[in-house]
């Protein structure tokens, strides 16, 4: 069967945050775009993952016309709870650095920025398979795709953007890039619960049996995090278990504060690993998100990230495809690249000092190392800066 051609001025390929957010800021600055997906939208709309926004990421969704339900709905928070064995620690990022972060989670991200494109006629290939990149090195690159019908399409563009997560093939279209890559002996746990939150803002917990985190949703929802060995089977944990343990490393008991359990809706375990992929941008072919970098969950950098990419890379390729000015195109990666690398050292630094290795000298600096960030005001401010946020480079 001959494939249909289509032309676009930029062809993006995946529809997470990044792919979605790309198009929406591209098409503000009159730049078309094609997004193609190779998930059902059904499968897209309905993924848990991530849970906080920075303050650069709610300014960012304001700004672009997408703040209204995130400003009805979303859960503004000052900071976060640190704990460790007897102590519970507010740190207040407003007091100390002015800046504050929302619990406004992925799957709500995304389907304010399905229904903006669709109000505004966005073209999606959902369900697509096969997807190819071609000839990025000249100025007509394309992708190619079967659609969910079975017909095979030819999509030329001015440019690609690679949005299509860890997983996607716009990664390995880049060879001859360096790679950093980190695992980590651990993993998360996490589930959801249709049971209120019995925190006010997120506890980051340190305790001798693993890491716990105490999350939510909404008033109604509460999101719970349990370290655990990588590959752990989640339907080997029984709810009561997942509760028990929930309790123990969260504290219940002390000081008076309780934890409600409640009926679990969602379990699932995650994989831990930082990975950085350099540059970000061959030719006319430019990552963003996950695409080009993972960070571990603990620090909640995933998604800000990705959306921190396309702040940059949106003006970029609105000078390319409309002036011809390749300026920003081509510093896109450095620049991208120097918040990637903060947002890597902060996330594995939180996931050290919070993880249970299994050695002693290790865990007496953890304890050390959050005694002295929630006591010294410099030890806070760091943390308050890295997890709320630094301001855009734009
Ligand atoms: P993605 O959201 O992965 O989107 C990429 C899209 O590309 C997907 O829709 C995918 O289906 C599509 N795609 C892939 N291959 C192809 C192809 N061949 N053709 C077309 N399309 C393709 N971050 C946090 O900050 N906190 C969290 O709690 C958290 N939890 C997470 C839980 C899980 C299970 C996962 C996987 C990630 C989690 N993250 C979390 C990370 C966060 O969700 C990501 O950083 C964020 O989704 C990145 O957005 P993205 O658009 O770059 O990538
Ligand atoms: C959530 C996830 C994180 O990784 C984190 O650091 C904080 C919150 C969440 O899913 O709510």
């Amino acid at each position: 069967m001959t494939a249909e051609t289509l032309h676009t001025d930029v062809a993006i390929i995946g529809a997470g945050p990044a792919g979605l957010l790309l198009s929406h800021l591209l098409a503000a600055q009159g730049v078309e775009s094609v997004v193609v997906e190779n998930r059902s939208r059904e499968y897209v709309g309905a993924r848990i993952r991530a849970g906080i926004l920075e303050q650069s990421s709610v300014d960012l969704l304001t700004d672009v016309g997408l703040g209204e339900r995130l400003a009805r709905e979303g859960d503004q928070h000052r900071g976060i709870h640190l704990q460790f064995p007897q102590e519970r620690h507010h740190l207040d990022f407003v007091d100390l650095i002015g800046r504050s972060v929302w619990v406004y989670g992925q799957t709500e991200v995304t389907a304010d920025l399905v229904a903006a494109r669709d109000a505004d006629e966005q073209r999606f290939f959902y369900s697509i398979s096969d997807t190819r990149l071609h000839d990025i090195d000249s100025d007509h690159p394309s992708v190619t795709f079967t659609d969910a019908d079975g017909s095979p399409y030819r999509l030329t563009a001015d440019a690609i953007a690679g949005c299509d997560g860890s997983f996607g093939p716009s990664r390995s279209a880049i060879p001859g890039g360096a790679t950093w890559e980190k695992t980590y002996p651990y993993a998360w746990f996490g589930i959801l619960a249709d049971v209120a939150p019995s925190t006010d803002e997120l506890i980051y917990a340190w305790h001798p049996n693993g890491f716990a985190l105490h999350s939510m949703r909404s008033d109604t929802v509460s999101r719970l995090y349990l370290q655990v060995e990588p590959g752990t089977d989640p339907a080997s944990w029984s709810d009561d278990r997942i509760w028990d343990e929930l309790a123990t490393r969260l504290g219940h008991g002390q000081d008076g504060w309780e934890l409600t359990a409640g009926p679990i809706t969602d379990k699932s375990v995650l994989p831990m690993r930082s990975y950085v992929h350099a540059p970000m941008q061959r030719g006319r072919l430019f990552l963003a998100g996950d695409a080009a970098h993972i960070v571990p969950p603990t620090g909640a950098k995933g998604l800000n990230l990705a959306i921190a990419d396309v702040a940059l890379l949106a003006p970029a390729l609105g000078d390319l495809v409309r002036k011809n000015d390749a300026r920003l195109a081509d510093a896109y990666s450095e620049t991208a690249l120097r918040r990637v690398w903060r947002c890597t050292h902060f996330s594995w630094w939180m996931t050290t000092m919070l993880h249970r290795s299994g050695d002693p000298f290790e865990e007496q600096l953890q304890l050390s190392q959050l005694r002295w960030v929630t006591s010294s005001e410099a030890g806070a401010t760091g943390l308050a800066e890295n997890y709320a946020g630094l301001p855009f480079e734009v």
